[in-house]
């Protein structure tokens, strides 16, 4: 069975009261049974995890790595400027999918700039809570 890691950066365990006119109303728990949910259906293996910490999310990176798992990756505002981040996403191993629940491209300037997209499999943004899913779909189907 495909092993997936869903990894989410700072604030995303806000979801639901954070900004819910940009993130909508669903929580972090909606989120993980969701992805939970269609891993079963899709025979993936999901765990999601969350961490507001840089090193953190760059050791799981490195653990993706090494592990050959394929990765479903929100780096939230990491996005914008973790150039240490971006480094962990190049030595991945397997398919790596950037996934934001907005489309930065339409928001402020700042957000406009993603520093892992070059070494990301591909990226897809501004479907909510459905952007996981179609990542977790892509990752069956690419590992097919
Ligand atoms: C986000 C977009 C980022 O710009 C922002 O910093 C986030 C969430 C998204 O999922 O839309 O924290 O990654």
């Amino acid at each position: 069975m495909t092993r997936v890691l869903v990894l989410n950066g700072p604030n995303l365990s806000r979801l639901g009261s954070r900004e819910p006119e940009v993130y909508g109303h669903e929580t972090f728990e909606d989120l993980r049974a969701r992805c939970i949910a269609d891993g079963a259906a899709l025979g993936l293996d999901v765990e999601v995890r969350q961490t507001d910490d840089e090193a953190e999310l760059v050791h799981w990176l490195q653990e993706a790595a090494d592990a050959s798992c394929a990765v479903v990756l929100n780096p939230a505002a990491f996005t914008h400027y973790s150039y240490a981040l971006r480094d962990a996403c190049a030595q991945r191993t397997a398919p790596l999918i950037e996934v934001h629940l907005s489309n930065p491209a339409a928001r402020e300037e700042f957000r406009h700039t993603s520093v892992v997209s070059a070494v990301a499999t591909g990226t897809i943004a501004g479907f909510g809570l459905e952007s996981y899913s179609l990542a977790l779909a892509a990752i069956a189907r690419l590992s097919a």
